[in-house]
């Protein structure tokens, strides 16, 4: 897993390149604030190839937060993350790897008769009763849980998942009430707690697209505080002295501010943004999405662009530097991109202002 001592000495290697602040700290290790997503593109066995060179790129070049979820690319993915890792020179306790579970992964390819395919897989041999399966593709019952995490490491080739989100789990919202995906959710926090404890996760937390960002009266609408309450819960459950929920993902980018400006949490100074609501606590936002998945390649008009920086540079700035932001992930597949990517980092973060401005 990573450890303290590796990310620290990736950091001392690295941090010539970069201004003041790229590097922060998530839990004991030190991560980058450009993280890499591994979500577009098709299963193909040439856009594997290109993830592999982008991913060893991004890690020779400073960046040392990989995302990905077992159900991208039909665990593709997954497995080429795994093999980025495996041939790089880079020490993989150097390196914070996240991937999530919840959505049914087809393999490798997606299949003729999909229905089939999770019946044969998942149904006959009793890891999913059909009945905990929301919107036909969406499941966070702990024991399914347990075979997708298993599945995720062999997929990485790792002993211990850094980050474990279970994902999006607003999709329960769509045949439950908020109430039971919150009990379904703690749940499934014991089931993640135990394998913290048993050393295949160094932490978990949840993935979102709109839970968080949203009005409270959102069909899609979950607490942040009902939800860290419910890991606290797990944690006694299990005996450990402080949960291991330590991060949330969500989109945030400056044409999907919302994280930053829906204040639809109760904080203990008030309502909250999530990110107002994670500076208050001792929670970690990572966020998707971060230049709107290629619609803000051509930069934030808001903000004034720096000597030298591209427009993806900025649009990226703006994301990593909204203050509760610890990285922001951008999905590539292309080294030349991944490289202008990280070196957005050599720019320092936006100050109060300049955020001020883009979530105006
Ligand atoms: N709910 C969730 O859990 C969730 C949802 C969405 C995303 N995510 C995670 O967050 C990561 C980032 O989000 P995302 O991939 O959806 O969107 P994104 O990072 O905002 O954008 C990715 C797109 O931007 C393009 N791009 C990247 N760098 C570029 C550059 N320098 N110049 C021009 N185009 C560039 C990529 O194409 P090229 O490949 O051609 O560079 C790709 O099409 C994902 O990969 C995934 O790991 C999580």
């Amino acid at each position: 897993m990573a450890t303290r001592s590796a990310t620290r000495a990736y950091r001392d290697e690295h941090e010539d390149a970069f201004a003041e602040g790229y590097f922060r700290r998530l839990g004991d290790a030190v991560v980058s604030s450009v993280g890499l997503g591994t979500y577009l593109g098709d299963p193909t066995d040439a856009v594997d190839d290109d993830y592999e060179a982008a991913i060893r790129t991004g890690l020779e070049a400073g960046c040392n937060v990989i995302d990905t979820a077992i159900n991208y690319r039909c665990q593709r993915s997954e497995r080429v993350v795994g093999r980025a890792l495996e041939r790089s020179d880079v020490d993989r306790e150097a390196v914070f790897v996240a991937t999530k579970g919840g959505y049914l992964p087809f393999d490798g390819d997606h299949p003729t008769d999909p229905t089939a395919y999770v019946t044969e897989e998942y149904v006959e041999p009793g890891i999913l009763d059909p009945d905990d399966l929301v919107a036909g593709s969406h499941c966070i019952d702990p024991d399914y849980l347990d075979d997708q995490l298993d599945r995720s490491l062999a997929n990485l080739g790792l002993e211990t998942i850094d980050c474990y989100y279970v994902h999006n789990p607003a999709t329960q919202l769509r045949e439950r009430s908020r109430e039971a995906v919150y009990d379904a959710l703690e749940d499934a926090f014991v089931r993640l707690e135990e394998r913290a404890d048993a050393g295949d996760i160094g932490c978990y937390g949840v993935a979102t697209w709109q839970a968080f960002r949203v009005p409270s009266d959102h069909p899609s609408y979950l607490s942040v505080p009902a939800v860290l309450e419910r890991a606290r819960t797990a944690a006694r459950t299990v005996g450990a002295e402080e949960t291991r929920f330590r991060a949330i993902q969500l989109p945030f980018n400056a044409a999907m501010p919302e994280a930053a400006t829906e204040r639809a949490h109760d904080g203990p100074d008030g309502p909250a943004s999530v990110l107002e609501y994670a500076l208050e606590t001792d929670v970690d936002v990572v966020t998707s999405a971060s230049i709107a998945q290629g619609s803000l390649a051509d930069g934030v008009p808001s903000v004034d662009r720096r000597d030298d920086e591209t427009p993806v540079q900025q649009a990226i700035n703006v994301a990593r530097s909204a203050p509760g932001v610890t990285a922001s992930l951008v999905g590539t597949s292309t080294e030349t991109h991944v490289r202008e990517n990280v070196d957005a980092g050599a720019f320092a973060p936006l100050d109060d202002e300049a955020i001020g401005a883009v979530l105006e």
